[in-house]
This record gives structure tokens, C-alpha cells and sequence, in this order.
């Protein structure tokens, strides 16, 4: 969605309509470029640069969009899935018009912090393992969690295919036949948590993520929900890579 433009795809894409409505509204004499009435829906236009107003109102443009999503249980981190619900149906189709893609993976049955955007360079930035970005998890552990355990995350543990992790930070809320962590793992192994617990003996049965790098989980965001990020939370974002 960048450089020049068809004026009709532009004001579909913003939801106005479809094609052929936004066709319409245009030969009406609606639509203005640069405070000019255009009539010819196939004109060129850069939204990043040229102002568009619809029956004289401005066409707030977005190139990018990014969604914070408090990822519930049961739902797969996937675009799509023949069979199974997927975090894109949980978003609206004012925002899947952007097409948005997940920033990272969350197990099925694992809860919290989903980032979703359409900014493919960010994704890829905060996804990249050589970028060693930050995620904070919270956690339910059966068994008891002890300084054993912070010592072998601080050193690092070997995974079940010999993979040794980087040093993880473990910090133990309550230590108890069912322990709750905070985990924090620069890495993103396919079921990393999980595979850490494994590797001292202790099964996780429940895992939410709290943040990604300085993005925080809005805790006021029930499973389901999400919502746009500031302007400060994505420059926040923007600056870690
Ligand atoms: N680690 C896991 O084991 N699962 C997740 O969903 C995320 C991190």
C-alpha cells in the first residue's frame, strides 16, 4: 500500500465502500485531490503525500497498521486453518483490509501479548534471532520451582533436540506444588517455555505472555480483544531494532 495509486483502491482500501461503490462515489464528485473534484476513479495518487477529502472530509490515511492483541485459548497463531479458529478471525475487516500477519507464534493453548501488523519490516525485525529480542511470560508450573531452577535458566538449558538456550531470567512469585513464574527468554524456539520446564523436570499448565521487548500486554484487554498501538508504543517499538 505505498507510492502511487489507483484513487479507487485507495478509498476501498480505507473502507469505503467496495470497488465498484467507491467507482461511483467518485463520478458523483465526491471525492477531491488536493481540493480539486476528481472525477475519474482510476487517477494516480500518492495518499502519503497527496490530501483526499470525501464529501469534504479528510481521508485520514494509514499505510501501516498494528494491533495488540490479548490472544485467548484455542485459537492458532495462523493466517489461515481449514479447521481450526485463527487469531485473524478475531480482528475486524477494518483491519483486515491492511492484511495483517502475527509477530511471532503463540502455542494454541497459550494466552496474552500478540502483535499483528502489515509492516514487514518490523515483523521481521522483531523476529529475528539474531536480534534477541526480549519476551516475558507469566506462568503456572507443576512442581516446585527453586533456585536450582533460576540457576540452570541463568546458564542456560539444554532442550530435548540438544539445543542449549541462551541465559533465561526465572523469577519465582510462589513456590508451590503449582509454582508461578515470571520467564524471560531472549529466544523464540518453537515451544521454548515449555521445552525450559521440560529440561528441570516440571511441565508448564499454563502460559500467558506479558511483553515483547518494551511493548507491554494492556492489561485492560480481556482474551479476544485488542486494540491499535499508540503512536508511542510503536516508535517505543521502532527503537529497540
Ligand atoms: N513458549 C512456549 O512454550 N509456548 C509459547 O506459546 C510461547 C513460548
Amino acid at each position: 500500500m505505498s507510492g502511487f495509486q489507483r484513487l479507487d483502491k485507495v478509498l476501498a482500501n480505507m473502507g469505503y465502500g467496495s470497488r465498484k461503490d467507491v467507482k461511483k462515489m467518485i463520478k458523483s464528485g465526491a471525492v477531491e485531490v488536493e481540493d480539486i473534484v476528481v472525477l475519474d476513479p482510476e487517477m494516480k495518487i500518492d495518499p502519503e503525500v497527496q490530501s483526499v477529502k470525501v464529501n469534504g472530509r479528510k481521508v485520514d490515511y494509514k499505510k501501516y497498521i498494528y494491533l495488540m492483541l490479548n490472544k485467548p485459548k484455542g485459537v492458532i497463531t495462523a493466517t489461515e486453518d481449514r479447521r481450526l479458529r485463527t487469531v485473524l478471525d478475531l480482528i475486524d475487516e477494518e483491519y483486515l483490509r491492511f492484511i495483517p500477519s502475527p509477530v511471532g507464534r503463540l502455542d494454541k493453548d497459550t494466552e496474552g501479548l500478540l502483535l499483528l501488523t502489515n509492516d514487514g519490516m518490523l515483523n521481521h525485525n522483531l523476529t529475528s534471532p539474531r536480534k534477541h529480542v526480549d519476551k516475558e511470560y507469566y506462568a503456572e508450573i507443576l512442581g516446585k520451582v527453586g533456585i536450582k531452577d533460576i540457576e540452570a535458566f541463568n546458564e542456560g538449558v539444554v532442550l530435548d533436540d540438544g539445543y542449549k538456550t541462551m541465559p533465561a531470567e526465572l523469577k519465582i512469585l510462589e513456590a508451590a506444588p503449582v509454582s508461578k513464574v515470571i520467564v524471560k527468554i531472549k529466544e523464540g524456539k518453537f515451544h521454548q517455555v515449555k521445552r525450559m520446564f521440560e529440561a528441570v523436570d516440571k511441565k508448564v499448565i499454563y502460559l500467558k505472555r506479558l511483553s515483547m521487548g518494551n511493548l507491554k500486554l494492556d492489561e485492560g484487554l480481556r482474551p479476544g480483544e485488542y486494540r491499535e498501538l499508540t503512536n508511542q508504543e510503536v516508535e517505543d517499538l521502532k527503537s529497540l531494532i
